[in-house]
């Protein structure tokens, strides 16, 4: 059978490694997919660069759409990221009859509705195993392997920058700033990380897996977002020694009233083994009713791991290249026409009705019956606490320090519940600082 032919959009990190991976394991992976698989044209608007990659056998050209508009092309594979050009690319490409393979997530998570429409339509397949956790075969786990479940929850930590600026925070005792300058000068971070430390490139593969995990449609507008920036040292260092690590989690849970879908930094058990996931590797637990708890590790970034992704979605496409669309599996792992009856049935909570326990750190005036006022005021909104430890005046605030720390551990609690009971708390007038409050976890 012909080589199935594919045109790469972007020869940056990624797509090199593509290209690379395609060339050293051609011939293995041809025994997997029936046929080969041809880079035969690449577009990128550094034309020499490119070259330099694939060297003379391939077409290089400037212009994206000159790739889109070769009939001899079967795959475009775009890999230039974002929601501009990449959106109408990936669109013409489908209207043209290509089939796409994209890492693109915050695409999918915003506009996954409509792009998987036209794909349906037309009749070709949108593969995305590269946007979720790099090289973690995820949604390969979450559409096939495990669709005999009812998927109950998934969490996941899923941006490597922000799991290794917070393994650095604990190792090192630093804070957030310091570190996330580290994380740049090393190449981890981006020069402008908003993406990755405010969450949203969290929440946007969180978006991803909570479709495929729920069958319900793309809601990223919908997810609670929450980064890192505000974590100080001291609440690594308090967690640890009360037995836990604070990770940044996307997190998607079904309940009898609809579905979690947040990304924010969480308490987890340091037993947990996804609590020992340190640097920028990723890991995701998926939880589902007959399989239990499963986990999955590697990395989350770089050029071979995205590229074994990519290629994973190429092999894919290369076996059913030709044959009838209803023999694929459905984008989101259902039947497309039933998202939206689930999306009603499952709506995404708004986080007031978001159900956790906390850790909470008040700084304090070190003065009698302070205490005895929170614990009032939380016993008041109905909820229970789990523990309460008082830092040493001297340890916090040093020698003579009229300062503390209260940490306070809840039980599971309505977030809306939380908040009104913070605000009365923050209100106190021996509430010397913003109060700190992080959700935790017990992912059992
Ligand atoms: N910026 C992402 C991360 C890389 O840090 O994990 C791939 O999504």
């Amino acid at each position: 059978m012909k080589p199935i032919q594919v045109g790469l959009l972007g020869i940056g990190t990624v797509g090199s490694g593509t290209f690379n991976v395609l060339q050293r394991n051609q011939e293995e992976i041809r025994r997997r997919a029936g046929r080969g698989i041809e880079i035969a044209m690449v577009a990128d608007l550094d034309t020499t660069r490119a070259k330099q990659v694939v060297g003379d056998a391939v077409k290089v050209v400037g212009d994206a759409r000159e790739v889109i508009a070769n009939p001899e092309i079967d795959v475009v594979v775009e890999l230039i990221g974002g929601y501009g050009i990449a959106k109408a690319l990936v669109l013409e490409a489908i209207a043209a009859g290509k089939h796409v393979v994209t890492a693109n997530k915050a695409l999918l998570a915003v506009h996954g509705t409509e792009i998987f429409k036209a794909a349906a339509d037309k009749g070709v397949i949108v593969a995305y195993e590269a946007a979720v956790a790099g090289g973690i075969p995820i949604i390969k786990a979450l559409r096939e392997g495990l669709t005999a479940n009812s998927i109950q929850w998934v969490a996941g930590i899923i941006n490597g920058t922000t799991n290794f600026i917070l393994s650095e925070m604990r190792d090192k005792g630093l804070d957030f700033d310091v570190v996330l300058k580290e994380a740049q000068r090393l190449g981890y971070a981006e020069a402008d990380p908003t993406f990755d430390i405010e969450g949203v490139d969290a929440a946007h593969k969180v978006t991803l897996m909570s479709a495929i995990a729920f069958g319900i449609p793309v809601q990223f507008d919908k997810a609670y977002v929450e980064g890192i920036t505000k974590l100080a040292g001291a609440d690594i260092k308090y967690a640890e020694q009360l037995g836990y690590r604070i990770k940044l989690l996307g997190i998607t849970k079904r309940t009898d009233k609809g579905v979690e879908l947040r990304v924010h930094p969480s308490l987890i058990p340091a037993k947990r083994l996804i609590a020992n996931v340190e640097g920028a590797m990723n890991a995701v637990v998926v939880n589902g009713d007959a399989v239990g708890t499963t986990l999955y590790y590697g990395k989350g970034a770089g050029s071979e791991p995205t590229a074994s992704a990519v290629i994973a979605d190429l092999v894919d496409i290369a076996r059913l290249h030709g044959a009838d669309p209803a023999y694929s599996v459905p984008a989101l792992a259902f039947q497309s026409h039933t998202l939206a009856a689930a999306g009603h049935e499952l709506p995404v909570l708004a986080m007031a009705d978001v159900v956790t326990s906390y850790y909470l750190r008040i700084r304090v005036a070190d003065e009698a019956g302070v205490l005895a006022k929170i614990t009032t005021l939380l016993a008041n909104a109905g909820i229970s606490i789990d523990a309460v430890i008082q830092r040493e005046a001297d340890e916090v605030g040093g020698e003579g320090s009229t300062q503390t720390d209260l940490i306070i551990l809840t039980h599971d609690t309505r977030e809306g519940d939380m908040d009104k009971a913070l605000a009365e708390i923050q209100a106190l007038s021996t509430v010397l600082t913003p109060i700190t409050r992080i959700r935790k976890e017990e992912l059992n």
